[in-house]
């Protein structure tokens, strides 16, 4: 399968064969780190990685992948550059694709990852955007699959804000993979009928299913495992906390949750996550509104049922294995992955 000068843009754009390899050589690269094999496959290539939005997982991701894989790395934070107030994304671009070989963007529309792909001649690979965050769920499939030994037939519930970015690409991947998916919110935060539309005959014809409801009773019995993310994503306005804790209180993951889903059910969150109040955003929220733990109780996550740490690990090995297969050309080969 030959992937080079592919982007990642979005889940979506890639088959289900195509999918299964990356998790498959995400799987090797995984065994080669654990090994302490050295996998500098790429001496000679240098990547950029341009963050508009903050981030710790995806920006320490790209970075150590890309060292592990021997490359040279630059990051770009959210003022470091000239991008979109003195320069446009396609002039960007070009630049950027004249010396580097592969380009990261995390920012706001979809639409400016897409230009930056259009205008580079280079692999550009979504770090997330307002609309997708499509290496995240590459990592919490792999973790799925590290747990239960075969995605086939599981269900997955995303339960909170299933308009975000997070939901949308575990809308995707589960279709893609067969998976079950329910999307449980609020309806006034239900995913967009464009992506659900996508999703649903792609899930149909590998024997899943999408269903988006809100109502929590809809998990008791059935679901493999509960993800849930923030109540307020990066770049939305702050303001709408008081709004989005009305709206989203009573889909808390909460040990009952958890529990009346079925006792093996596991723990999912891409993290950040607002478990306590060992953070300001979290210390000014119960200030304001009284609430000690937000999208998940303390319990939950800490329980052993919780695989967000595996998928943080994760979140490098899989961004390993997409750099690794959009890049390689046979000029690279060396003996350093076989
Ligand atoms: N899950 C995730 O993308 O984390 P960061 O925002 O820290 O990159
Ligand atoms: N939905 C969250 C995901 C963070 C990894 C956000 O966009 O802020």
């Amino acid at each position: 399968m030959n992937l080079a000068g592919r982007d990642f843009l979005r889940i979506l754009d890639f088959s289900e064969d195509e999918l299964r390899h990356m998790l498959a050589t995400a799987r090797k690269f995984k065994k080669f780190k654990k090994d302490g094999r050295d996998h500098r496959i790429f001496p000679n290539k240098n990547i950029v990685i341009v963050f508009e939005k903050t981030s710790t997982r995806t920006r320490c991701s790209f970075e150590v992948a890309g060292y592990d894989l021997g490359m040279g790395v630059t990051y770009l934070d959210p003022t470091g550059s000239q991008m979109g107030h003195k320069e446009s994304i396609a002039d960007t671009a070009r630049v950027l694709s004249r010396l580097y070989d592969g380009i990261e963007y995390r920012g706001f529309d979809q639409s400016i990852v897409d230009t930056l792909a259009e205008h580079s001649d280079v692999p550009v690979w979504n770090g997330l955007t307002n609309e997708w965050h499509p290496t995240q769920a590459l990592a919490d499939f792999m973790t799925l699959e590290e747990h239960f030994g075969d995605l086939k037939g599981l269900t997955l519930a995303f339960v909170g804000d299933t308009h975000n970015n997070v939901a949308n690409s575990l809308m995707a991947m589960s279709a893609k993979m067969g998976v079950n998916f329910i999307a449980c919110g609020p309806s006034s935060l239900r995913p967009s009928d464009g992506v659900v539309a996508e999703c649903l005959p792609i899930a149909e014809k590998n024997g899943g299913s999408v269903v988006v409801t809100d109502n929590i009773a809809e998990l008791d019995g059935k679901v493999d495992a509960i993800y849930t993310d923030v109540w307020l994503s990066m770049g939305e306005d702050k303001n709408k906390w008081g709004e989005r804790i009305d709206l989203l209180k009573p889909y808390q993951v909460n040990m009952e949750m958890m529990n009346r889903a079925k006792p093996t059910t596991v723990f999912l969150h891409c993290l950040p996550a607002f478990h306590d109040l060992n953070t300001s955003t979290a210390k000014d929220v119960n200030e304001k509104f009284g609430l000690t733990e937000m999208e998940v109780t303390n319990e939950v996550f800490e329980s052993e049922r919780s695989l967000v740490f595996d998928q943080a690990e994760n979140r490098m090995h899989t961004i390993k294995s997409v750099m690794f297969l959009t890049l390689y050309k046979k000029e690279d080969r060396n003996e350093k992955h076989n």
